[in-house]
């Protein structure tokens, strides 16, 4: 039986090192994309695809991302006085049920397969989704909603993937792929981070994934990998086999926010998209294109 995932965990316990030295007292997850942090539009893909419990696994000098899944009421009286009906909605429309969501602190920053364990025991024994808010995908339906559909039919776990060119290999986990028809790739194998001449495609592992409990003892058992840190995918790599494995190849773009090219891609796409900002954004970046 495939049981449902209803739980999502959001890893924001790095130290967002390649973005300092705005990170330096900000959360990376907090930088916002157009209007919006990042944080937000991952908690929102996951609403969108019925995740019901918000897990955070945060770290040193996270609070503002607990504020802002909070109410403001000063700032909720002031927008009332003011007329504000459409700034309310924005400040509380997204806003996850009261005891909905849950924080726990990964203390040290020991790598993502270490964060997802700091969640053990408030996962508990389901199935459940882990968003890294830096990799934010533009796309028509969600990834995830794609990701939980494509789910419910081959159960187990499931990353989302994409490929990327061979030369970037070592910037991810990569797959070794079996089936690749339609969306799904069956995943063989998993490496984190190979040389472009070892690795055993182009196709990476993206920053969502629905996975079966089991993965925590399998955490608990991996030594500290690349980067001498506690990497999921060694964990992963371990239950190939053990339960069904499978890659989405997701529609829409992923954009790595947790690099400055990437977050500045990202931004001139969200304005390009958004109704109320496409004309002027697109006329700032011809008038700055003439000057090239
Ligand atoms: P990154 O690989 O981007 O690491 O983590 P980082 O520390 O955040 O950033 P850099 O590389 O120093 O610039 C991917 C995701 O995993 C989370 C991060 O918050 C991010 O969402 N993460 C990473 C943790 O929660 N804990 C960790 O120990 C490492």
């Amino acid at each position: 039986m495939i049981r449902p995932v209803r739980t999502a965990v959001f890893p924001v316990g790095g130290l967002g090192t390649r973005f300092l030295p705005a990170t330096k007292a900000m959360p990376k997850e907090m930088l916002p994309v157009v209007d919006k942090p990042l944080i937000q539009y991952a908690v929102e893909e996951a609403q969108a695809a019925g995740i019901e419990e918000f897990i955070f696994v945060t770290g040193r000098g996270k609070h503002a991302i607990e504020d802002h899944f909070d109410r403001s009421y000063e700032l909720e009286d002031v927008l009332r006085e003011r007329d504000k009906t459409d700034m309310l909605e924005a400040i509380n429309s997204w806003m996850p049920k009261a005891g909905a969501v849950s924080y726990t602190r990964q203390m040290e920053p020991q790598g993502l397969g270490h964060a997802v364990r700091c969640a053990k025991a408030l996962v508990g024994d389901e199935p459940f989704a882990v968003l890294l808010a830096d990799d934010l995908i533009l796309s028509p339906r969600g990834c995830l909603v794609e990701m939980v559909e494509a789910y419910n039919k081959v159960g187990g776990n499931m990353i989302a993937a994409m490929d990327v060119p061979q030369e970037h290999t070592r910037r991810y986990g990569i797959v070794k792929p079996g089936k690749d028809e339609d969306k799904l790739v069956e995943v063989k194998g998993l490496v984190e981070k190979p040389n472009p001449a070892d690795a055993p495609s182009r196709t990476a592992v993206i920053g969502r994934y629905i996975l079966q409990p089991s993965v925590f003892d399998h955490i608990d058992a991996v030594e500290r990998g690349a980067g001498g840190e506690i990497q999921l995918t060694d964990a992963l790599a371990r239950m190939i086999g053990e339960v069904p494995f499978h890659g989405l190849r997701f529609s829409g773009t992923r954009y790595d926010c947790g690099d400055k090219v990437g977050f500045l891609h990202a931004n001139i796409a969200f304005a390009l998209h958004r109704q109320d900002m496409r004309k002027d954004a697109a006329a700032i970046i011809r008038e700055i294109s003439k000057t090239l």
